[in-house]
């Protein structure tokens, strides 16, 4: 079994900085032999490579003069670079993509769906990501992805985001798990699409092993063997275990909980992408907790690529 660790260090999709140390410090931390030791032959894939986002996202004007959104060049030429990567140079591996912030997922997904397009994806998460343009408070557009996966609101796209495959990511085959804090337009979003979701409460009401049963029952709509994708914002653990992510919100997933909702997926037998996102060293006041935060994204990987209890 292969694996292809696509590097995708990007934090334009939000203001802070420093999420786009996150591979560095995953990679430093020893992921890649941890993986190996998990039985994976792994190789790196560095679509960004040729570009310094970081340096670019210092210049950038922060709006483009046709759209609200902040940055929509710099999102929009970053993630076709690694929809590239994911679309023509994956083959039959697995495919792990490491952030950087969650709107890397617009090319990872849309990647991933031209070669399995009827990939069921899971999406664990604080946030949903599904503000259009029209709705965004921020502006960001880590918190948009999954509208421009859906091709919802698509006149409003920067230009420079119009390469999206139309609706690529059908309204019924994405379930999250974890939502606590999501804007008033993307309730509606939510509801007026009829999009399944698993919010903390949802987890205190039926346990997270029903929750995650139930979203793979809902994304994978009967077929057994229907192929998955978990797309994976840290931020939807507790903050006490992850304290380096951009946009925490308390009342969040345990470690246990966030680590068994990997273990069961993979224990399907059908995994076959993952994206962990929003890892930001920056944002650590103390060495422990940079590596509390370091650690359960490299666990994240590990649960879901076979790593179990016993
Ligand atoms: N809903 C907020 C926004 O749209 C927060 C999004 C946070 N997203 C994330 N990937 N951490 O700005
Ligand atoms: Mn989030
Ligand atoms: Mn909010
Ligand atoms: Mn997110």
């Amino acid at each position: 079994k292969s694996v292809s660790i696509v590097l995708a260090p990007f934090s334009g999709g939000q203001g802070k900085g420093g999420v786009e140390n996150g591979p560095d410090y995953m990679l430093k931390h020893g992921l890649e032999k941890q993986l190996q030791e998990l039985g994976w032959k792994t190789s790196i894939k560095e679509p960004l490579k040729d570009t310094n986002y970081e340096e670019l996202k210092q210049t950038a004007t922060e709006k483009s003069a046709t759209s609200k959104t902040k940055r929509g060049d710099l999102v929009g030429e970053a993630t076709k670079k690694i929809y590239n990567t994911c679309k023509n140079e994956i083959g039959d591996d697995f495919q792990l993509t490491i952030g950087g912030d969650h709107s890397i997922a617009m090319g990872s997904i849309a990647g991933l769906l031209q070669r399995y397009p009827d990939a069921g994806i899971i999406w664990i998460d604080a946030h949903a990501d599904i503000n259009t343009v029209t709705t965004t408070e921020s502006g960001n557009l880590h918190g948009c992805p999954v509208s421009f996966l859906m091709g919802l609101d698509k006149e409003n796209y920067p230009p420079e985001l119009q390469w999206i495959p139309n609706q690529v990511l059908k309204t019924d085959k994405i379930c999250y798990i974890g939502l606590r804090d999501v804007d008033a337009g993307e309730k509606k979003i939510l509801q007026e699409n009829n999009i399944k979701a698993f919010s903390m409460y949802h987890v205190d009401r039926f346990g997270i092993n029903s929750v995650v049963e139930m979203a793979i029952d809902h994304v994978s709509k009967g077929n057994k063997d229907c192929p998955l994708m978990i797309s994976y914002d840290v931020d939807a653990l507790e903050p006490s275990y992850v304290k380096c992510t951009g946009t925490m919100v308390k009342n969040g997933l345990t470690l246990r909980e966030g680590f068994f909702i990997c273990e069961r997926i993979a224990e399907t037998g059908n995994l076959v992408a993952l994206d962990v996102v929003e890892v930001n060293p920056e944002l650590g006041t103390n060495d422990m907790d940079i590596l509390d935060t370091i650690m359960a994204g490299c666990a994240v990987v590990r649960c879901t690529m076979g790593e179990t209890l016993l």
